[in-house]
């Protein structure tokens, strides 16, 4: 089936700040959406409220994935159902090597008793590092620990890779790669795009769009998708940044710090 994702009115504060105003998106398998919006936003809020961070807490709205109700579930069971996130800052775990914690990650998506075994787990990591121009010593050391920013991201879309989630939220996943990197790992999501898998992509930058092209461009401000359209949309940020937008639409601006 093909995958839907529908978050309707979704409302998130953090530290009794509300960040998330009522955000909306409805997606399906096959589909790109893109989401772009001036830093401090909510980008990363919606991304880890989604996936059930503990620090959010969703006051109002609902999400759906095929119908579930993902807002029920615990961050494993969402984890479960098909969602994944690209982290915008991924987290180092000393102690944990990347190979262990992926492994476990894959068989805690298994039914117990028909875990994914060590050999082929091996031959899967490393066919995918192949395509990720990974060295495979990275499978060995601790989970992104020492790892340069790029290197990181590269490792995320790895997870990707082999977990192959339903819907994937990919938060920045071009901020610190260099230009070589960014193709490699353009052409890794690509590798996964299918018509039961939907990508919600975070960028700051056209420049990625033009490697993972999307269906619709969203433009986020203040906790909400204020317009939506097509690739155009992303253009026109890149060469007229986002004052037209506030214009268009009568957005006041925030001002830092100070609560509206
Ligand atoms: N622990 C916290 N306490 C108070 N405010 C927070 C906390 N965490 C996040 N915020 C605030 O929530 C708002 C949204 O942050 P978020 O990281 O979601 O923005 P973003 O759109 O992802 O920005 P960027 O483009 O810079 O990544 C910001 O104003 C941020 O300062
Ligand atoms: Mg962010």
């Amino acid at each position: 089936m093909a995958a839907e994702f529908v978050i309707e009115g979704l409302k998130a504060t953090i530290e009794g700040k509300e960040i998330l105003k009522g955000f909306n998106l409805q997606m399906k398998g096959g589909e790109v959406h893109a989401i772009m919006g001036p830093n401090g936003t909510g980008k990363s809020t919606l991304a880890s409220s989604l996936m059930g961070h503990p620090k959010y807490e969703v006051t109002e709205g609902t999400v759906t994935l095929e119908g579930q109700d993902v807002l029920e579930m615990s961050v494993d069971e969402r984890a479960r159902a098909g969602l994944f996130l690209a982290m915008q800052y991924p987290s180092e775990i000393a102690g944990v090597t990347n190979s262990d914690f992926l492994r476990s990650a894959l068989n805690a998506r298994r039914e117990e008793g028909s875990e994914i075994s060590l050999i082929k787990f091996i031959r899967q990591m490393e066919s995918k590092m192949k395509d990720l121009e990974m060295n495979p010593e990275f499978m060995h050391r601790y989970l992104n620990e020492g790892f340069s920013g790029g290197e990181k991201k590269r490792n995320e879309i790895l997870q990707m890779m082999l977990l192959e989630p339903k819907i994937v939220i990919l938060d920045e996943i071009d901020s610190g790669l260099d230009i070589d990197a960014l193709r490699v790992v353009a052409q890794g999501v690509n590798a996964m795009r299918s018509e039961d898998r939907g990508f919600l992509v975070i960028t700051h930058y056209q420049r990625l769009l033009n490697y993972i092209k999307p269906d619709f461009v969203h433009i986020m401000m203040q906790g909400r998708i204020v317009k939506s359209g097509g690739p155009e949309l992303a253009e026109r940020l890149e060469a007229d940044g986002y004052e037209w937008v506030k214009e268009e639409l009568g957005i006041e601006d925030e001002v830092v710090g100070q609560e509206v």
